[in-house]
């Protein structure tokens, strides 16, 4: 293909009504990336001079978007007549005039077509001298999907419409893919001479085919045997089943890498993150976005990670992690809230119900239990005793702690930020921290205990407690 010019218009300016959604269709999500960036990933992949997608509902969102993650990409705006033909048209106009390569048209709300398909599809279109060339399946259920036409001897020689189809085109099972490669001069006449008369009053892009035919074209429908590559998205049915399908695969693809995954049933990988060999994924985890995990770490079970990265050999069970570190041999969980900005050091610990944001905890220093942990640093090798809290706001302002290496805090502290702890220093048991601690100092806030004699018989006559006070007194 390298030496053939070719475009790629991406459709996306349909309304996507079946989704019953504000979102626009090709914005919802399917494993990390909205359904778009799917098309528009293989449509880059596929190295050819101009990726075109066309827009017009919601059209700020999803260019706002292309314009962030696709920037090469051309914009092709739709006007107000409608239809897969129209919004082809409208994308041909942002081609050189005298572009005469392979136009290739794919959808926006069809995720999981990749590179080798399509790459397929115009070498044997370009080799076999076609107008046109378009893909198709056998569905058992081809509902909604257009139909292919052949004519008595296997040729292809139409699509037509499901809504438009009659009874017995409605029981053809070979469907149209909606994808496409067209010799740009013939798409661009045969668009001009097709009309609207259709159920939907639209400018099919599905009509060029046939017309191509009768003025002489060569045409071909590719089928496609592996149905999952050109599943079209039309409404959050079809969303679930394309999900778990994607899903099945990118396990299948990490447990061929050297990734245990115990239950890919309940294990959800978006398509960005990245896992290193000897990795073990416990049942009921999922990472999302930009998370990576390196090789002997164990994650799971129940375990959802938002772009963080972890080390080797880590093991995180029952935790919510976003936008975090952690080091190579660190354990988290099970019951711990990483909010972003935790960076847990080598060999540390985040314990059980603790809670952190904008943390840096040092290597071999442990939150064992019950805690939260704000705005603060914690060098290496301290321990902070069960049930403290760092007290990081005031009300209007947030201040930050910073805790020194082999510093042991006792339980139930409160630091009052901003405060300082110095290296190697303690603090008692309850103490509430609001003066800074000095390298090596005891902190200690108690008032010495005091023991009030029969208190309870005094104040509490008649109780349960008073009488065993009573009774044990004589
Ligand atoms: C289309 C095909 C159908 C095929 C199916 C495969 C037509 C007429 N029909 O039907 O034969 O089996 O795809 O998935 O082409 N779009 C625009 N502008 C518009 C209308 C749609 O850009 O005016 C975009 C949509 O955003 C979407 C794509 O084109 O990305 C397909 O549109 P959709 O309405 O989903 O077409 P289908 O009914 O699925
Ligand atoms: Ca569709």
């Amino acid at each position: 293909m390298a030496d053939h010019k070719f475009a790629v218009i991406v459709l996306a300016a349909g309304a996507g009504t079946r989704m019953r959604s504000k979102t626009p269709k090709v914005m919802h999500e399917l494993a990390g990336l909205p359904l778009l960036g799917h098309a528009l990933s293989t449509a880059t992949a596929l190295g050819g001079d101009h990726v075109i997608p066309v827009v017009r509902h919601e059209r700020e969102l999803i260019v706002d978007y292309i314009s962030a993650f696709y920037p090469t990409a051309v914009i092709a705006d739709q006007d107000d007549i409608p239809g897969t033909g129209r919004a082809v048209e409208c994308g041909l106009e942002k081609l050189p005039a005298d572009f005469d390569g392979t136009v290739v048209v794919t959808s926006g709300d069809v995720p999981l077509l990749d590179v080798a398909t399509i790459q397929a599809m115009v070498e044997s279109h370009v080799d076999g001298g076609f107008g046109a060339t378009v893909l198709s399946a056998r569905f058992d259920d081809p509902t909604g999907y257009g139909r292919i036409v052949r004519d008595a001897d296997g040729h292809f020689a139409a699509i037509i419409e499901h809504r438009d189809a009659s009874d017995s085109e409605r029981a053809i099972t070979e469907v149209n893919a909606g994808v496409y490669a067209f010799d740009a001069k013939a798409l661009r006449e045969n668009l001009a001479s097709i009309g609207m008369e259709n159920s939907q009053h639209e400018k099919y892009l599905t009509d060029v085919v046939a017309a191509e035919r009768a003025n002489g074209k060569k045409v071909q429908a590719l089928t496609v045997l592996d149905n999952w590559l050109i599943a079209g998205i039309n409404d959050r049915v079809q969303l679930g089943e394309v999900s778990a399908e994607l899903n099945r695969r990118l396990c299948a693809a990490w447990q061929r890498a050297g990734v245990t995954i115990i239950d890919p049933s309940s294990t959800w990988l978006d398509v960005t993150v990245s896992l290193a060999e000897d990795v073990t994924i416990l049942p009921g985890t999922i990472l999302k976005g930009f998370t990576s995990v390196g090789r002997g770490s164990t994650i799971g079970p129940e375990v959802q990670m938002t772009d963080s990265q972890v080390g080797e050999n880590a093991t995180l069970v029952k935790a919510h992690v976003t936008t975090s570190k952690i080091g190579d041999g660190a354990s988290v969980g099970p019951f711990a809230y990483l909010r972003p900005g935790t960076d847990l050091g080598a060999d540390g610990k985040i314990g059980t119900f603790v809670e952190t944001k904008n943390a840096k905890i040092g290597a071999g220093s442990k939150v064992p239990h019950l805690s939260y942990v704000g705005d603060a640093e914690i060098g290496v090798e301290s321990n902070i005793g069960a049930g403290t809290i760092f007290a990081n706001y005031d009300g209007v302002n947030k201040h930050r702690s910073t805790i020194g290496s082999h510093v042991r805090t006792g339980s139930h502290n409160t630091f009052v930020a901003p405060i300082t702890i110095g290296d190697g220093a303690y603090t008692a048991a309850g103490t509430t921290v609001r003066k800074n601690v000095a390298a090596g100092e005891l902190g200690m806030n108690l008032t010495p205990q005091r023991n009030i004699a029969d208190w309870v018989i005094n104040n509490r006559p008649g109780t349960k407690a008073a009488d065993a006070a009573e009774k044990s007194k004589n």
